[in-house]
């Protein structure tokens, strides 16, 4: 039997689709740098600490996201939900067009450069 030419389709099809499969299956922490980069580095910075370029004019300073003590008490629910809607009173502004999917990478991201505590 000859070989089929459709299941090259299928192979490159799986190939083609296998990024969005991965995105199902949970929150990635490389695909949520790569939109941190996008949207938010220039306040944040490129290391999450809160000392991105435009941080220096920016009063209160953008969250050190490195800081355990800053996310002590806090669930990805929350964390989500400003990211969302902004900070009002300060220069986070609301992210409203970023999809629950984009979100969850971001948190995702966002909780990998905490520091962990030294002491219990
Ligand atoms: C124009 C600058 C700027 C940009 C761009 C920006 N932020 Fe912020 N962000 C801030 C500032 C300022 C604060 C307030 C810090 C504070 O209240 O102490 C903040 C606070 C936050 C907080 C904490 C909110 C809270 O309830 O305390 C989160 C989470 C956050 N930013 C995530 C993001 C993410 C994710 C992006 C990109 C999608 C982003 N920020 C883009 C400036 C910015």
């Amino acid at each position: 039997m000859p070989r089929s030419p459709s299941l090259l389709g299928i192979a490159l099809l799986a190939a083609v689709l296998s990024p969005s499969a991965a995105v199902a299956a949970g929150a990635d922490p490389a695909k949520g740098q790569s939109i941190y980069m996008a949207n938010c580095m220039a306040c944040h910075g490129t290391k999450a600490d809160g000392n991105g370029p435009a941080a220096a004019a920016l009063k209160p300073k953008p969250t050190d996201f490195t800081s355990a003590t800053w996310w002590a008490g806090k669930d990805d629910k929350r964390v989500t939900a400003s990211i969302k809607t902004g900070k009002p009173g300060t220069a986070m502004m609301p992210f409203a067009q970023l999809s629950d999917e984009d979100l969850a990478h971001l948190v995702a991201f966002l909780k990998s450069k905490k520091t962990p505590t030294t002491s219990p």
